[in-house]
């Protein structure tokens, strides 16, 4: 495997006036969310979450804010943003498809939901749709390997998958 370089000192980071972190959810955050932890720096993955939620990813200036607001760098925000892959740093489509790809799935045929999701959408995994509804991912165990082959649309379980019947589930979205 290749490593590619990328010149992060050089790179633009896209701004606007509004805050992404308003003083609503900094009000939430401060009543809801940072009395969980022993230091705001430990808040750092709902405070992200929250952000992303809102936003339905983290754009980079959002990261900035989200550091500012713990008392943390920024490069320590992007760390932890980087290094979680439920994290969003582009925008994601409007439903997000994760199909469990580990072994109990493999064995019940996820295959045949990744190609009917392929021929439905016309996308593969880690794309999006052109007119940006549906996000297509590939996930580790679910923790229902039971009920195998499994899929979350954003964060609703689908268990006991055909092609056929998850077919149906897409098709009600578009
Ligand atoms: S292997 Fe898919 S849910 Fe466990």
């Amino acid at each position: 495997m290749a490593w590619i370089m990328k010149n992060s000192a050089a790179m633009a980071i896209d701004r606007r006036d509004e805050p992404y972190l308003t003083d609503r959810m900094k009000a939430e955050l401060e009543a809801d969310v940072l009395p969980r932890y022993p230091t705001r720096q430990a808040a750092t993955l709902p405070v992200l979450h929250a952000v992303q939620h809102e936003h339905n990813y983290l754009p980079y200036q959002a990261v900035e804010e989200a550091a500012a607001f713990l008392g943390v760098s920024a490069s320590e925000m992007l760390d932890t943003a980087t290094f979680y892959e439920e994290y969003w740093l582009t925008p994601k489509g409007k439903y997000l498809i994760m199909v469990c790809q580990s072994i109990s799935c493999e064995l019940m045929n996820h295959g045949q939901l990744l190609e009917m999701i392929q021929d439905k959408l016309g996308i593969g995994p880690g794309e999006t749709t052109d007119d940006g509804k549906f996000t297509l991912m590939t996930a580790e165990c679910l923790g229902s390997c039971g009920t195998a082959p499994c899929a979350l649309i954003d964060e609703t379980l689908h268990e006991n998958l055909t092609a056929e019947n998850f077919d149906v589930q897409i098709g009600a979205l578009q």
